[in-house]
């Protein structure tokens, strides 16, 4: 458990009713460095030291699943040198997590198109999905968005819904919700109850397209690398304070 005394916030938070899965667009990193006359690689070096802090912490609470926007089918279009550093910090977080996450009891997932990410990373998601395999299934879980797209992933699920039409194996009359969502690099995950954006922004940014249909939203002006444990303690406090109706009346 978490060793630090609880903030105010923390005292506050409700722990029968945490959110199952909290989702999260890392945002604000470019932002942070500049305001310290950085390089924005050096933003992004702090804010992956800001993912390993709240991942710890969400294990600690007891939230289940953490998916984090890392890496989108959009931000190739960032100079080499960005795209770069910000692979090349996923590198090393892999290796770390390739000889941590059974001791830690931490699973790990990406949610994205890997076929244009550089081999040896592909391999190192591989060999951190094999773990993820053997560890109990009841075990926090992180996802990690890489080369990811809302739109992209419900592309892909389509098309490989439409393939196995055309094989026989099953009929378009058949697909439901819940059999799509099964095509979806989610499969398996219940939808994010909580998306967190830092940095005063307010847009969705094709992320989670699918799945956010019902999810609350916490938006704060803290850039990514300065977000921490209290600020999610907030996030956490104002989800608990809304009236989740789906849809449907108060009761
Ligand atoms: C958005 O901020 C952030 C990104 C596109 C990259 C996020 C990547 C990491 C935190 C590093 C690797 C991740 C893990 C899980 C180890 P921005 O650059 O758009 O910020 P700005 O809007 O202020 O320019």
């Amino acid at each position: 458990m978490n060793e630090q005394p609880k903030t105010a916030e923390a005292e506050q938070v409700d722990p029968t009713r945490l959110p199952r899965h909290i989702a999260i667009i890392m945002d604000g990193n470019g932002r942070w460095a500049a305001r310290r006359g950085l390089p924005r690689s050096m933003g992004h070096k702090a804010g992956a030291e800001t993912f390993r802090r709240i991942a710890t912490y969400c294990k600690d609470l007891g939230i289940r699943y953490l998916t984090v926007y890392a890496f989108s089918t959009e931000n190739w279009k960032r100079s080499a040198d960005e795209v770069s550093a910000i692979m090349g910090l996923l590198r090393k977080y892999l290796l770390e997590a390739v000889d941590t996450m059974e001791r830690d009891h931490i699973r790990l997932h990406f949610f994205g198109d890997m076929t244009p990410i550089a081999p040896e990373l592909r391999a190192l998601a591989r060999e951190t999905d094999e773990i993820t395999a053997h560890l109990d299934r009841s075990c926090f879980q992180a996802n990690v968005c890489l080369n990811y797209g809302g739109r992209d992933e419900i592309l892909r699920a389509v098309r490989r819904f439409a393939q196995d039409c055309a094989q026989g194996a099953r009929i378009p009359g058949e697909l439901d919700e819940a059999l799509f969502s099964s095509y979806l690099d989610s499969a398996g995950i219940p939808d994010p109850d909580l998306i967190i954006r830092p940095s005063g922004e307010e847009r969705i940014s094709n992320f989670l397209l699918w799945q956010c249909a019902y999810s609350e939203f916490f938006r704060t002006d803290t850039l990514w690398p300065d977000f921490d444990e209290r600020e999610l303690d907030r996030a956490i406090l104002a989800y608990q304070k809304r009236d989740r109706r789906y849809g449907g009346v108060k009761a």
